[in-house]
């Protein structure tokens, strides 16, 4: 049987259920700024609405880390559903079970812990099934993907978005322009880093239909905008998967933040969003 415990690389946001407090920490932070950002609300706002959802379904937020999308579903004033939301990391679940209590959202949400790779105890149960930046972090998709299908009803929808993470670049002023940094970023932040372009392959592989896509840049050109909050995660998170140094790290994130303030900073990510259907079996 796979198992997120199988994973070989570096990737910080894979091992969450085994990482130190200050790593977990340093993601938590990251995961709640970047849902504030205008980008992400966009895109959580575009495939919520694209989903047309009547108010009273039953939703899973798989890999839901401080449970941020369950949280933005639970919050709308239309909404009498049942949201559960399920991540492999204890301390994060625990985090989002505080901020649903601070929110008032409590009894909206149930948290549990659990591997996208296997959830076997509820199986059926939902009508949809979110995946907002999980698949790019797993051992193996395509077994997430058959998990999922188990988990909804026959005709139950998935919504994968993530990072074309491949495509991730933050210039720099070194000789060879952030090539290198670009690489260890990669390794440090992503399992997956294809995963995205492999997608309407892998849902039609694993018993879905493709319904519904849409293609976004997340670009910062001159100021560090979308990707500020990253940058403080960094200074954590490429040490602690051990692809640079402490003082590294430092370096080269001051570097970046002062091109944010000199107006020469570049970064830039694709993502997309896609919602499939599950196919009945004849
Ligand atoms: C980039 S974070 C996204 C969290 C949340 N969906 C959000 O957008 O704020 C990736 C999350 O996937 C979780 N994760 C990684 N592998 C997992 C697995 N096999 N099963 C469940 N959760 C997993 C991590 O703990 C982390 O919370």
């Amino acid at each position: 049987m796979v198992s997120q415990k199988q994973l070989k690389g570096p990737d910080v946001f894979a091992r969450t259920f085994a990482a130190d407090e200050k790593s977990l920490l340093a993601i938590a932070a990251r995961l709640e700024a970047r849902a504030k950002h205008g980008f992400f609300q966009q895109v959580v706002g575009e495939y919520l609405s694209a989903l047309q959802l009547g108010g009273n379904e039953s939703v899973l937020d798989l890999g839901c880390g401080t449970g941020v999308i369950a949280r933005m579903i639970a919050s709308q004033d239309d909404w009498s559903g049942r949201i559960t939301a399920i991540d492999i990391s204890p301390y994060l679940v625990d985090t989002g079970k505080r901020l649903v209590s601070e929110e008032g959202l409590a009894d909206k949400i149930d948290f549990l812990t659990g591997d996208a790779h296997s959830i076997n105890e509820l199986q059926g149960q939902f009508d949809v099934l979110i995946m907002h930046t999980l698949v790019s972090h797993v051992v193996d998709p395509a077994t997430v993907l058959q998990e999922a299908r188990r988990l909804l009803h026959p005709e139950g929808r998935i919504v994968v978005f993530d990072g074309d993470f491949d495509s991730l670049t933050y210039a720099t002023d070194a000789p060879d322009g952030g090539v290198e940094t670009d690489r260890l970023q990669a390794i440090a932040g992503h399992t997956q880093g294809r995963v995205m372009r492999l997608m309407p392959r892998l849902l039609s592989d694993n018993g879905f239909r493709l319904e519904w896509s849409k293609a976004y840049v997340a670009a910062d050109i001159g100021r560090a905008d979308f990707w500020s909050s990253t940058l403080p995660a960094l200074r954590v998170l490429l040490p602690s998967a051990g692809v640079m140094s402490e003082s590294d790290a430092s370096e080269y994130v001051d570097k970046l933040e002062g091109a944010s303030m000199n107006n020469t900073f570049f970064a830039s990510c694709n993502f997309y969003t896609m919602i499939a259907r599950g196919i009945q079996a004849a």
